[in-house]
């Protein structure tokens, strides 16, 4: 049978005690204020570990994605469109990143890589780091320019690497969404070539989306990619053209 007390928490005053009788004694329940305040904090303690691990988590997001800092704030957000031009280039690239998860399935027809031509400070590398932050949570994005990506390789080399020549080009390769930059802005070696035509191959054969930014104008791109990756980027490509003055310094 159940014994009822009324019992006295030094903190929370008179509290009604229950008695559970075990074998031996009486076993008395404590103040439910008190149990209740207790399970608050754990409850507190254990939602802060998980906010730690998520803030941890998406500063090793932030890592990967190697977006440098002088464009870590640039979002879709804040891109002006001020033209009927800028309109359409930020409507192209939100859609597609937006529909990233289709552009995942091999069966899918549509275009799986986007290329941005245009002229100095129009705003494409802004777009390109938008597209990572717009993913990050979600896919592995990760932002290169072509010469980080030829010093990456060439780093190999040395003696002391922990990784080897074919760890870089496989990691490039099996990126969520890889966006090269800076496509042409130093004179193409042909070992820039070979290592670009490697990557780029292995991502139009694995349907990787892929986004690449030049100053070039098509028939140039097409030149410094060479005949083999031009024409998958005529297959798997859209093309997005920024063609008004530098905005750099503007907003
Ligand atoms: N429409 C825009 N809205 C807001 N900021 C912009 C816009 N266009 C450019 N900017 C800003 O201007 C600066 C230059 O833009 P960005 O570096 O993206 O140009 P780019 O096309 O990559 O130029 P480049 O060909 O020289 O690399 C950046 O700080 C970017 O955030
Ligand atoms: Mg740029
Ligand atoms: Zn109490």
């Amino acid at each position: 049978m159940s014994q009822k007390k009324i019992a006295v928490c030094i903190k929370h005053g008179e509290f009604g005690s229950e008695g559970i009788a075990l074998s031996s004694f009486v076993h008395w329940t404590g103040c439910p204020t008190c149990a209740e305040e207790r399970a608050q904090e754990v409850w507190a303690r254990e939602e802060s570990e998980r906010a730690e691990v998520s803030a941890r988590m998406a500063k090793q997001r932030r890592s990967y994605a190697c977006i440098p800092s002088r464009f870590d704030g640039c979002t879709f957000d804040n891109y002006v469109t001020d033209t009927e031009g800028k309109r359409a280039a930020l409507t192209a690239v939100r859609n597609f990143v937006e529909a990233l998860d289709s552009r995942l399935d091999p069966s899918s027809k549509e275009p799986f890589w986007l290329a941005m031509h245009g002229k100095v400070g129009t705003g494409k590398s802004h777009l390109c780091v938008a597209a990572i932050n717009a993913v990050i949570e979600k896919h592995s994005p990760m932002y290169m320019e072509v010469p980080r990506i030829v010093q990456r390789v060439s780093a190999t080399w040395r003696r002391d690497s922990s990784e080897s020549e074919s760890d870089v080009v496989r990691n490039l390769t099996t990126v969520g969404l890889l966006v090269i930059d800076e496509i042409g802005v130093q004179r193409g070696t042909e070992f820039e070539q070979t290592i670009m035509t490697d990557i780029l191959n292995a991502r139009y054969s694995n349907h990787m989306p892929t986004i690449l930014a030049t100053n070039y104008n098509k028939p140039n791109l097409d030149a410094v990619l060479g005949d083999r990756i031009a024409d998958r980027l005529r297959e798997v490509g859209k093309r997005v053209i920024f063609d008004w003055e530098s905005c750099r310094g503007k907003y």
